[in-house]
């Protein structure tokens, strides 16, 4: 028997309130494949099990497990990847375009599940957008526009408005569908792109109003506020969004349940880095597939083994986008330090206490030596093991240290306000016995990182 047979296709029509997340699309077929013993994937498996459960567990017994192959988990896809990217102008053009700009049919979730569409509609005010850390793109809006609220005569405190921004294409990660009838616009359709938590702006025109910084994380978002607000979600389950509070988000709260928030991360400074995330789960495509599949809900693929994730939905509108996208994303270099922000005298002693104290790990030009495959036991920089234990690998890779001046706090969850926490616990944690000087002079010298 052939290993497809395991897999079952539904056509799932109208909601089912407790598969909140992870919905198949209303009218899309979409096809999951279960490995035996999976317990994970819970929301997808439950509402599998109720469909097809009889059609299922003859096939897993007959020996079918569930196989991941490379082309959908991009895993064995060229990490360090920046020599075998496209680095011609138009594949940037595209892979912007597609961190920008593209949902990958991601509304399946967004408007047609989680109804926020209509959210947005009737409550979200450009005030209350900024509040919870949305951006909006200064460039996107037309000069007329910006004078009107330069000088107050746009309200700001009206839903309306938000409505008109996403018309401009002008909200920092949301993509909106508007309709006109009868001279009056409504948000027909609403997505997510990856700008959403990797994109800020430079507050150039207000705060939270200015010029795109792709690859920034977005600190300021609430990602867990603005996904409680869905009428779609449990109580139980906006208690656990409502509480991982500003720039943080589990990207497998929906899969495993469990809650360990992490830090948004920068997705710049990357070109020479083999493997990505906190826990190097793969390479750039490998993650974004994960990402753009199991946590945007986009319209396409993501399978691993390791993980027991099969998730197949045709047309896949995700993995003929990945490589243009790494291109951008490998091409988005680390910002440097701003000019007069280094004392370069104690920055250069702290090189040295490095070099002694943290270069055994944080390696070559990447800082991290990741790249030949080595990973920590949490213990080794005494970090909580709960996130890594819900990890394919269980254990952390040394992050790439990259313009650490921009991106306080630090550590996957975030334990780490500034640097001089990071050596200080370092300097517990390790016994490093550092003088006050030298850990002044080793703070100097990560923010030139
Ligand atoms: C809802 C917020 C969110 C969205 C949307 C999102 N990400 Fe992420 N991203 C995260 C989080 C959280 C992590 C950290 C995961 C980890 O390290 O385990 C992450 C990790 C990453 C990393 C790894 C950084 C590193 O240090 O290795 C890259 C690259 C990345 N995302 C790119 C993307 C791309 C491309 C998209 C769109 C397809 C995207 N992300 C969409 C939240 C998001
Ligand atoms: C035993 C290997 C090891 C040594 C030695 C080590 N690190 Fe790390 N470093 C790691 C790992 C692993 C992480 C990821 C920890 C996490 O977030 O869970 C990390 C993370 C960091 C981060 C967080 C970066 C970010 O963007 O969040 C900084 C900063 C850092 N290390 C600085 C240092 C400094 C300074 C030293 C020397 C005092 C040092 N490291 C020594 C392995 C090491």
């Amino acid at each position: 028997m052939s290993c497809a047979h395991s897999t079952f296709r539904t056509r799932t029509r109208g909601r089912v309130a407790e598969t909140v997340i992870g919905l198949p699309p209303k009218e899309a077929t979409m096809s999951i494949r279960i490995a035996s013993g999976l317990s994970i994937y819970a929301p997808i498996v439950r509402l599998a099990r109720r469909v097809a459960l009889v059609l299922v567990v003859p096939v897993v017994m007959a020996g079918c497990v569930a196989r991941s192959t490379p082309e959908e988990t991009g895993r064995t896809a060229t990490g360090a990847g920046a020599a075998t990217d496209d680095l011609s102008p138009q594949t940037l053009a595209d892979g912007q375009r597609t961190f920008r700009f593209e949902t990958f049919g991601d509304e399946q979730f967004w408007t047609d599940t989680a109804r926020m569409h209509e959210v947005v509609q009737q409550g979200v005010s450009p005030a209350t957008a900024l509040k919870v850390g949305l951006k909006v793109d200064a460039d996107a809006i037309p000069a007329e526009v910006a004078q009107a609220i330069k000088e107050g005569r746009v309200d700001l405190n009206s839903p309306a408005t938000t409505v008109t921004l996403l018309k401009l294409n002008a909200v920092v990660g949301l993509k909106g569908t508007v309709v006109t009838a009868n001279g009056k616009d409504s948000l027909a359709r609403l997505g997510i792109t990856c700008a959403l938590c990797h994109s800020t702006v430079d507050n150039s025109f207000s705060p939270g109003i200015g010029h795109r910084k792709d690859g920034w994380p977005n600190r300021d978002l609430n990602v867990g506020a603005i996904i409680a607000l869905s009428p779609a979600i449990p109580s139980a389950k906006k208690a656990v969004y409502n509480s991982w509070g500003p720039g943080k988000y589990d990207p497998r709260f929906n899969i495993d349940g469990k809650s360990t928030p992490l830090v948004l991360p920068p997705a710049y400074g990357l070109a020479a880095v083999q493997n990505e995330t906190y826990t190097a789960e793969g390479p750039i495509s490998y993650w974004n597939a994960y990402v753009a599949v199991t946590q945007m809900h986009g319209h396409g693929n993501f399978a691993d083994s390791r993980l027991g994730i099969d998730i197949r939905q045709s047309p896949d509108m995700v993995g003929p986008k990945l490589a243009a996208l790494r291109s951008y994303q490998h091409s988005l270099e680390a910002p440097p330090p701003p000019a007069g922000s280094i004392d370069a005298v104690p920055a250069a002693r702290g090189r040295s206490v490095f070099d002694d104290k943290c270069a055994s790990c944080h390696i070559g030009a990447t800082n991290t030596d990741n790249n030949s495959g080595k990973l920590h036991a949490p213990s080794e920089t005494g970090m909580d093991a709960d996130y890594a234990l819900r990890t394919a690998n269980r254990m952390y890779r040394t992050t790439p240290l990259r313009a650490l001046w921009q991106h306080a706090p630090y550590f996957h969850d975030g334990s780490a306000a500034s640097l001089t926490d990071v050596v200080e616990h370092y300097n517990r944690v390790r016994n490093l016995s550092l003088s006050d000087q030298q850990k002044r002079d080793l703070v100097e010298y990560l923010k030139t990182l």
